[in-house]
């Protein structure tokens, strides 16, 4: 897939270069340096979204959405895969959420589709969609597993796409809406939502590279798109408080650790751009309200100022009880004249997973520090973290995912580091609790903690799923250990 913009460009792969030398094979001191560090209430969680994994795209009602549209269409994903079957969790939903309590977790991340929710986009909810959600959410309950539930990843209805999609301003009034009916017609099983998931994907990927749905590449819709969805966040906490005061509520952005290439003055300019119109360009209207002159400095030349009216900031400023932070990756900034933005990233070494992201934990404290001390000092929760290797199933039946392993028993510690300096991280969302459908890669690369043999339907717990229900149970152990003691 060729992108105008290479911006964390995800179609990039590069080939394996081996697993970490020395890591366990097995689950065998699962434990981490920083266990310590995490409070007692720390909700250890895992991560899906809903066409991802739901399948059953045209059931119970469901309408399209622009990810329907987009895999179905020539070029659009990784062999033509969409999201069609997926996990087959509309079907599969309650042994889901029991391996869910097998696991040990006790806080889950899932998504809610807008498209099975409200399949045209506007008017009455669907009610068989949600039943299904209010099935899953119950089914959650009575595991004692706290959701924590996403509006909008990424699944617009395709019938906002045609009026314009995120391009256009009245989607965000549309979005709030939806967030709106669909608290009214959950709220009563969840209490923890987030607006958003990765705006900057659905801006920049959806409408400026067009690597993801609905796959347009006009820069200046794509930042047209950025400011909307940071509007429709603003409108969507506005209305969701104002029918249900008791909600919690918080917006997920993806935040990149981005180095200068060099030294020069035009790789730090370069870093500074990509850092502006990858991380400040969503993380200072929320926690801000305002852009900074570097934002406007990179985006005013592509509508950025033309899109914002009066009182749109103090919207997207409004209070929130905690921020949602996905983290996957350290990139490297080259200033590059040719490129969009005048600033071509590749990702920083090691990039040894199967999708050639980069594997530095530092990168996973300096956020987390960057975030509490430039931007917020809400409660944080890391929504996703996670890395797609290539898992098989080996002779025995077993997925033996040492790197998986390793990758998350120093991620996790380099959260568990930015506690020790004083970050009030709340929860870790391992992205993901099952194999899924990576959207414009389709099922070439794996996330799960859990393998799913997409013929079959058949789930395997890999050996990252018993570590990390191990590091859960050694934390508890911990804690019991602590309370007896005090
Ligand atoms: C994030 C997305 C998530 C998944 C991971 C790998 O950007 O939010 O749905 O695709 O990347």
């Amino acid at each position: 897939m060729t992108s105008t913009m290479n911006t964390h460009d995800r179609g990039a792969t590069v080939e394996q270069t081996g697993g970490p030398k020395g890591s366990h094979s097995g689950v065998e001191g699962h434990s981490i340096n920083h266990l310590g560090n995490f409070p007692a209430d720390f909700a250890w969680g895992l991560a899906t979204a809903a066409y991802q994994i739901e399948g059953a795209a045209t059931e119970g009602g469901r309408g399209p959405s622009i990810w329907d549209t987009f895999s179905h269409r020539p070029g659009g994903t990784r062999n033509a895969d969409s999201g069609d079957i997926a996990c087959d969790h509309y079907y599969r939903w309650a042994t889901d959420l029991d391996l869910l309590k097998e696991l040990g977790v006790s806080s889950y991340r899932l998504s809610v589709s807008w498209s099975r929710l409200q399949p045209g986009g506007g008017g009455e909810l669907n009610q068989e969609g949600v039943a299904f959600y209010r099935a899953v959410l119950q089914g959650l309950r009575e595991r004692g597993i706290e959701p924590y539930v996403t509006l909008y990843h990424w699944d617009l209805p395709q019938e906002l796409e045609d009026l314009g999609g995120w391009g256009e301003r009245e989607t965000a009034y549309r979005f709030a809406k939806f967030a709106v009916q669909t608290v009214l017609a959950l709220g009563d099983l969840a209490s923890k939502w987030i607006t958003l998931n990765e705006p900057w994907c659905s801006a920049f990927l959806g409408y400026g590279s067009g690597a993801h749905a609905p796959g347009r590449r006009d820069l200046n819709i794509a930042v047209r798109a950025a400011h909307h969805l940071s509007l429709a966040h603003g409108l969507a906490t506005a209305g969701i408080r104002g029918v249900d005061p008791s909600a919690q509520i918080g917006v997920t952005n993806i935040v990149t650790d981005i180095h200068s290439a060099s030294s020069s003055p035009e790789d730090q300019a370069a870093a500074a751009r990509l850092d502006a119109i990858s991380n400040r360009v969503f993380l200072e209207p929320v926690f801000h309200g305002r852009y900074s002159s570097s934002v406007h400095a990179a985006l005013d030349d592509y509508g950025l100022q033309d899109a914002i009216e009066p009182g749109d900031l103090a919207t997207i400023h409004a209070p929130l009880d905690f921020a949602g932070i996905n983290h996957y990756q350290r990139v490297i900034a080259h200033n590059d004249p040719s490129a969009p933005f005048s600033v071509r990233e590749v990702p920083a070494q090691p990039a040894t997973t199967s999708f050639g992201w980069s594997v530095v934990p530092e990168s996973m404290t300096a956020v987390l520090e960057r975030v509490a001390s430039e931007f917020t000092t809400l409660p944080l929760y890391v929504t996703e973290s996670g890395a797609s290797y290539h898992d098989y199933v080996d002779p025995n039946g077993h997925v033996i995912d040492t790197e998986r392993v390793d990758y998350l028993r120093r991620y996790i510690d380099a959260a568990g580091e930015a506690i020790a300096s004083g970050v009030n991280l709340k929860g870790y969302f391992v992205w993901s609790f099952l194999d899924n459908f990576e959207w414009g890669e389709g099922y070439s690369k794996r996330f799960g903690l859990v393998y799913v043999d997409y013929r079959t339907q058949e789930r395997i717990p890999k050996l990252s799923a018993q570590w990390y229900t191990a590091l859960i149970g050694a934390h508890h152990a911990l804690n019991a250990r602590n309370y007896t003691s005090a």
